[in-house]
């Protein structure tokens, strides 16, 4: 597997977008080294089944063993950092598997990457890179006239989940501070497309519109997210395995920041032309404003500056159309819906919104 890479979480929703986006690309191999938690769906990768160029193996970030020995024999030129828990919703309910998986798994992940590092010819080395996977979260939430975030902002995190991703920013810097591991860490903005599962805001609101549920949307709906297609982000992130320079961190925006309202006001619009229903009406009709996300983040956003001028990248995708085509995706996608609303799933859903009555 000398030109191979290990990815981590990719049966998630970016990290498979992210291998079928390689297999289509790149002609290396590819080893998925995913827990399986209740975000994952290896269906996402059924194109992949039975191609000697992908392997898929179920196990922990933080199993020290299992990694030393998937790197001993797989020997990939580049990790992918991608698993984490991803939902800061989830980690306001319960914050504990966010320490576990995004701080203690991403630094043992980390460890066995730096022992695997050292054992390779200087050749080898210079050419290993550790793609850490982060987000925007971590500088905290701006007001209206911030410019945005800069790879040299402040760390500001305030939700638990944006602290356990901070932290793992961290140590991933002191591993090549220190050791000289050749880390590059990029943080981007909020993703969406094909495979998101339908806890997050865009996916939820798209089933539930379909199926004339109410859209819930927090506190005023005014906080502002930047969209990203999540295949312009796959695009940045083989850029960066490629040209990114061990110790840099590079941030990806979408340069489409919109309200929540926004968003869920055009989702309306989609699913009323792509899929009408005279029994629901506008579905526009269906939004419900609900309480507030506890420390809820009023607005995020990333400047390309960096990553623009030194690997020429910026996001190719406009959100209108960005947003058509995953609307499309969820209505022709009946049977993948089906196989993520599981019990967990319902539970959570009951869980969460139950928590918060109409505003
Ligand atoms: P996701 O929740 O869809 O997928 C996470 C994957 O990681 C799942 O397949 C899960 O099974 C796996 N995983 C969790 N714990 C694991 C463990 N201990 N060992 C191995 N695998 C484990 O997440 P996503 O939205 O695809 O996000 C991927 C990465 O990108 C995360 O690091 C997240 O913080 C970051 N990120 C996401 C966004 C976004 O908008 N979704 C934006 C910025 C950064
Ligand atoms: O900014 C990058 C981050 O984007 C990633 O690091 C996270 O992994 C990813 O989950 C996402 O976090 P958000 O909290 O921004 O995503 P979410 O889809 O949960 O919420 C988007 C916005 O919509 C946020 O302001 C909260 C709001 N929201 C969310 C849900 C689920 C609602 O108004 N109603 C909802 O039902």
């Amino acid at each position: 597997m000398r030109d191979g890479i290990l990815v981590t979480g990719g049966a998630g929703f970016i990290g498979s977008n992210f291998i079928l986006y390689w297999n289509e690309t790149v002609a290396s191999s590819v080893v998925n080294l995913d827990l399986l938690t209740y975000a994952a769906n290896p269906a996402n990768l059924a194109s992949l089944r039975g191609n000697p160029a992908y392997e898929f193996v179920q196990g922990d970030i933080g199993n020290a063993s299992l990694v030393a020995a998937l790197l001993a024999q797989h020997r990939p030129r580049a990790i992918v950092h991608f698993a984490a828990e991803s939902h800061v919703d989830r980690s306001i309910a319960a914050p504990e598997p966010f320490l576990q998986t995004n701080v203690q798994g991403s630094f043992h992940l980390l460890q066995q990457a730096r022992i695997y590092w050292s054992s390779l010819s200087p050749a080898d080395q210079s050419r290993f890179r550790f793609l850490h996977v982060s987000t925007d979260e971590v500088y905290g939430s701006l007001a209206p006239a911030d410019p945005p975030s800069s790879e040299r902002s402040p760390y500001a995190p305030n939700s638990p989940y944006a602290a356990s991703k901070a932290a793992a920013d961290h140590f991933a810097r002191a591993f090549h501070h220190t050791w000289g591991l050749p880390v590059v860490t990029t943080h981007f903005s909020n993703n969406y497309g094909p495979f998101q599962f339908p806890e997050k805001l865009i996916p939820l609101t798209i089933l539930n519109a379909l199926e004339g549920k109410p859209l819930p949307v927090y506190g005023d709906g005014l906080h502002v997210r930047d969209w990203l297609y999540v295949r312009d982000t796959c695009a940045a992130l083989g850029n960066l395995l490629n040209h990114g320079r061990p110790g840099e961190t590079y941030n990806l925006g979408g340069n489409t920041p919109r309200t929540n309202l926004e968003v869920v006001t055009l989702v309306c619009a989609l699913v009323d032309e792509l899929s009408p229903s005279p029994a629901i009406g506008p579905r526009n009709k269906l939004i419900t404003f609900v309480n507030d996300r506890p420390g809820h983040d009023r607005r995020y956003a990333l400047d390309n500056t960096k990553i623009s001028a030194e690997l020429g990248w910026n996001p190719a995708t406009r959100f209108e159309d960005g947003l058509r085509q995953t609307v499309r995706w969820y209505i022709e996608s009946p049977a993948w819906i089906q196989s993520v609303r599981t019990a967990a799933y319902r539970d959570w859903i009951h869980q969460n919104y139950t928590r918060r009555p109409k505003a």
